[in-house]
């Protein structure tokens, strides 16, 4: 593998910022290969060095997966002259690795979102060929009901002629004025629960992703705030 540089490659397992790393190789609690480093600017190659940190070895990770609890107000795109985006939620450090979101989520639309810069594995989380499932709560205009559950499940065709592939509707709770309920699509077209719920005469008035594929949106995580995936979340999307 290529050298790099400790800071850069501490850093990576997200357990540490590059200014902490700076602070442990000071306090001589980083070794590489037994040797205590003398700088931040060292370099050493993942593949072959040991490197330790308080005498544990360093997981070197090659790639960067975020979970980010989006809020509203930000647009799920790298960089956009028109507004805020999710990368400025991240601290400059985390800025630099070149991440981009998983999919998109509009601008209104709140919770989870992936951040990553392993563009092959991202590819295919969003391809329609994996099925992976995206749920959402919604809280919607109007009163739905069975009949609305069934033409998710039966696939529905929207009025401007976009197919849409056999979803899931679970009614939450359901009133004359606002319904609530829990979306799963296999799929990612362009605001599609928006219009599909538009499309029963139910408008979406919140939106907010709770689920994708196998890993939940961590309560943990405020609106704004991100944690890495761990080792085990990963390997459960290369499953997929
Ligand atoms: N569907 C939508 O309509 N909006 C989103 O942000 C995600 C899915």
């Amino acid at each position: 593998m290529e050298k790099q540089r400790l800071d850069k490659l501490i850093a990576s397992t997200g357990r540490w910022s590059r200014r902490e790393v700076k602070a442990l190789i000071r306090q001589g609690r980083v070794l590489v290969d037994g040797v205590p480093a003398r700088s931040a600017e060292e370099k050493a190659d993942p593949g072959s060095a040991e490197i330790t940190v308080n005498g544990r070895p360093v997981e070197y990770r090659r790639w960067t997966w975020l979970m980010l609890n989006k809020p509203a107000g930000y647009l799920s795109a790298t960089e956009d002259g028109r507004g805020a985006t999710v990368l400025d939620l991240l601290p400059p450090e985390l800025r630099k690795r070149d991440l981009f979101p998983v999919g998109r989520l509009d601008k209104d639309t709140e919770g989870l979102l992936l951040l990553t810069n392993e563009g092959l594995l991202a590819h295919r989380l969003l391809s329609p060929k994996y099925h992976v499932e995206k749920v959402y709560y919604a809280r919607v205009a109007g009163r739905l009901t069975e009949a609305d559950c069934r033409a998710f499940a039966a696939g529905m065709t929207l009025a401007d002629g976009l197919a849409c592939q056999p979803a899931g509707l679970e009614i939450l709770a359901a009133g004359e004025e606002e319904s609530q309920a829990h979306v799963t699509l296999r799929e990612g077209k362009f605001h599609q629960v928006k219009r599909m719920l538009a499309h029963l005469g139910k408008p979406v008035l919140y939106l907010e992703r709770i689920r994708m594929g196998n890993l939940p949106l961590d309560p943990a995580l405020s609106r704004g705030e991100y944690r890495f995936l761990t080792d085990k979340e990963v390997e459960g999307l290369r499953k997929i």
